[in-house]
């Protein structure tokens, strides 16, 4: 591959699966041990020698911006592209035509996370001759994701979410492209959901005799799409945490790894990681349990938080139960009255879930 790998970053979409989160803010910006799950991609891609690098941002544009900036803080070069609509991963390709400018590249969707990195990946790919490499990981719920069937070690089929699956490798989010998948998501037709799918443009390649060489992904990879799916990418990436205490610990104790970051206070209480309390976070009279992530601002008084992912700026304060696998957006307050009448009082945005005990 001669001419020098392009990164093809997809921040656009709708995030309807995160909200009510994704109502204010874009879905590739909720903290993952209180760092973007976007910038873990932007890593990868600059790890893997990667610096050129297009955005390919919707309708959360300003805020995807706010964050990355240029992208010098990350060794990157950004460039940011506007798609009008989410009409899917090929329209995307598409609209990026005039920054690819013909040059290969590596395609990450900006919600993916993947243990390993790509860097081998890459570079099997820069020194090869494949047109396209995908990459696949075994999952029990194929009809997810886009499938790919295989035959003698060879791609001969991908269908996007297969209602009844013929294999159980999924697409993995992270693709590479000769200049030549250009062509084919000019030739396809948006799918039954309205969208331009690149599963069927990768097809479209496959069909005319062009090399799609797909790879089995070993180490861990999350689509953090879902809430599930973002609380389990939370606990993987904790578990590769290492101790960092820079806030102030008064009366506390601490087992396992913990990162306090500065500004940080924690008081008359008991941390258990692996867990991360983020810059300016107070917790007082509390316990913060394995798995948990609280970002900064964020006060716990007189509660316990396990396995959650807390929002900056969020309060917890004064609950008899625990709060569990639960995910807290910014600025959101959970936190007894004694008003009377004892009544539960909310105010939550659109499609919130809560469970009382
Ligand atoms: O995560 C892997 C899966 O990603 C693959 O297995 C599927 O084949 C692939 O179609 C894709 O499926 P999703 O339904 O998860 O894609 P989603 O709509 O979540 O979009 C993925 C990323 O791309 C996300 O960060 C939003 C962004 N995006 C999406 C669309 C449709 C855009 O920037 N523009 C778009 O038009």
């Amino acid at each position: 591959m001669s001419a020098a790998l392009k990164g093809l970053v997809l921040s656009g979409g709708a995030g309807t699966r995160l909200r009510p989160i994704t109502h204010t803010s874009a879905k590739q910006l909720v903290p993952v041990a209180n760092k973007p799950v976007l910038f873990y991609g932007l890593e990868a891609l600059r790890a893997a020698g990667v610096t050129d690098v297009g955005i390919v941002v919707g309708d959360t544009q300003a805020e995807i911006e706010a964050a990355v900036g240029d992208g010098s803080a990350l060794g990157i070069s950004v460039t940011y592209i506007r798609q009008q609509a989410p009409l899917g991963l090929a329209h995307a390709v598409l609209t990026a035509e005039e920054f690819l400018d013909g040059a290969p590249f590596v395609m990450y969707l900006g919600d993916n996370l993947l243990r390993d990195g790509i860097t081998g990946l890459v570079d099997r790919f820069r020194g090869g001759t494949s047109d396209a490499m995908i990459l696949l990981q075994r999952v029990s719920d194929p009809e997810s994701y886009g499938v790919a069937e295989l035959e003698g070690g060879k791609v001969v089929r991908l269908v996007e979410k297969p209602p009844e699956p013929k294999s159980d490798l999924a697409l993995v989010g992270v693709y590479m492209f000769s200049p030549a998948i250009m062509d084919s998501a000019k030739a396809i037709r948006p799918s039954g959901r309205g969208e331009l799918e690149i599963t069927d443009a990768i097809q479209h390649m496959i069909d005319r005799g062009l090399t799609v060489e797909p790879h089995e992904v070993t180490g861990w990879w999350k689509d953090t799409g879902r809430l599930e799916d973002m609380l389990e990418a939370n606990r993987l990436i904790l578990d590769v945490l290492e101790t960092r205490v820079e806030g102030e610990l008064v009366d506390s104790s601490t087992e396992g790894r913990v990162v306090i970051e500065k500004g940080a206070r924690v008081v008359r209480s008991s941390i258990r990681g692996p867990a991360i309390i983020g810059a300016g976070a107070l917790v007082e009279d509390a316990y913060i349990g394995p798995y948990s992530s609280i970002s900064t601002g964020v006060v716990v008084r007189h509660a316990e938080v396990e396995h959650s992912i807390l929002l900056e700026d969020s309060r917890v304060e004064d609950l008899d139960a625990r709060v569990e696998s639960s995910l807290i957006g910014r600025g959101v307050t959970i936190a007894r009255t004694s008003e009377k009448p004892r009544a539960y009082r909310f105010m939550i945005g659109d499609s919130s879930s809560i469970g009382l005990v």
